[in-house]
């Protein structure tokens, strides 16, 4: 596998800039995931990275060479698409094989069966192999084009929400057999997705666009702990960052137009009275949405408490993240 390094990259549809001047380095063996709200540039950037899009301007480089006249097929990375692409006419199994069975590669017929076989066994599909493509559900399909990545032993896999279309059980079983491949191959992975567990649990860098720019970098607890702004706080965390006005609990810190509080860094019992709104109860935990003076706050509470919408409760706030008008971190 290849360290990936991104110097000044850019890229612009007509008036679109998708890509703006983004550096980026994906070390060997790292599993990066990108995160943006929809037009942030996240598939732009992959596929930038891949060669199925010419670069306006910076340069990519992957595993030490410069990649900006390679094909995709020369780049030799593996990419699983937003949107599964199979070849309709032939089977699960010859679409698996199919990477393989590449005239460069001159795989042996054994190797080929073994490798479909393990990939087929960790993706749950073994029991569809010999089905036509066209003939699975949405979530198998998306298995399938997984599983074409998977057999590959590329230079680096690029996956576009690979496990959008999954159900929760899937989704978590394939997400810690993703882990497990990774780390056994020393893969080096760019994985776009919107999922906040996949994020804090699979990453070892995190990279937040914002409209095409990277606005920061780092490891996941980096971000969550760290963020340099609203936009970043706002990107992880479930439920979501408390963005509330600086002066909201006592004298403003100095500079600070507004405050982020994680729920975890709401405490109850002193404070400021807060009116209790709806609570809910996910069996391990409970969120509890507070109110004060007209802002929300959502916090967790202890599942065995008794809350009554209505009440109050009083509030402090811990570790606040300081923000100034225009959104940057105040440190
Ligand atoms: N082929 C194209 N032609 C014109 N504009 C494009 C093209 N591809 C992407 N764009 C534009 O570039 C911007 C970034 O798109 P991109 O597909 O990279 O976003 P994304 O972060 O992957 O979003 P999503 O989460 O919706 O998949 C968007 O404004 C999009 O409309
Ligand atoms: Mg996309």
């Amino acid at each position: 596998m290849a360290e990936v390094i991104l110097r000044g990259v850019s890229k612009s549809f007509g008036a679109t800039a998708a890509v703006t001047d983004v550096d980026m380095t994906i070390p060997d063996g790292a599993f990066v995931v990108l995160l943006g709200p929809t037009g942030a540039g996240k598939t732009t950037t992959l596929r930038l990275i891949s060669g199925l899009e010419k670069l306006d301007a910076g340069e990519i480089s992957i595993g030490g060479r410069a990649v900006k006249d390679e094909t995709p097929a020369q780049r030799d990375v593996a990419m699983v698409f937003q949107q599964y692409s199979l070849y309709p006419h032939l089977t699960v199994r010859e679409n698996l094989e199919f990477p393989l069975k590449s005239p460069i590669l001159k795989t042996p017929k054994e190797e080929i069966a073994r490798k479909v076989g393990e990939v087929a066994d960790v993706l749950q599909i073994s029991h569809k192999l010999e089905n036509k493509a066209t003939a699975l559900s949405g979530g198998e399909m998306q298995r399938v084009s997984i599983g074409r990545a998977l057999v590959r032993d590329p230079q680096v896999y690029l996956m576009d929400e690979p496990l959008s279309s999954l159900d929760a059980k899937l989704r978590t079983d394939l997400r810690i057999e993703l882990k497990r491949i990774q780390a056994s191959l020393g893969a080096t992975i760019l994985y776009v997705t919107h999922d906040q567990i996949e994020a804090m649990t699979m990453a070892t860098h995190v990279g937040v666009l914002n409209a095409g720019r990277l606005v920061q970098y780092g490891t996941p607890r980096e971000i969550y702990e760290n963020p340099n702004s609203v936009y970043v706080a706002s990107r992880l965390g479930l439920p979501r960052i408390n963005i509330l006005p600086g002066d909201l609990f006592g004298p403003a810190p100095k500079g600070a137009h507004q405050i982020g509080l994680r729920p975890e860094h709401v405490t109850q019992g002193e404070g400021r009275e807060a009116t209790v709104g709806r609570i809910e109860r996910l069996g391990d935990h409970t969120r509890l949405h507070l109110s004060l003076e007209g802002h929300d706050i959502i916090t967790l509470a202890d599942p065995h408490a008794e809350y009554t919408p209505g009440t109050h409760v009083k509030i402090a706030p811990r570790e606040p993240l300081c923000f100034d008008a225009s959104g940057d971190r105040i440190y």
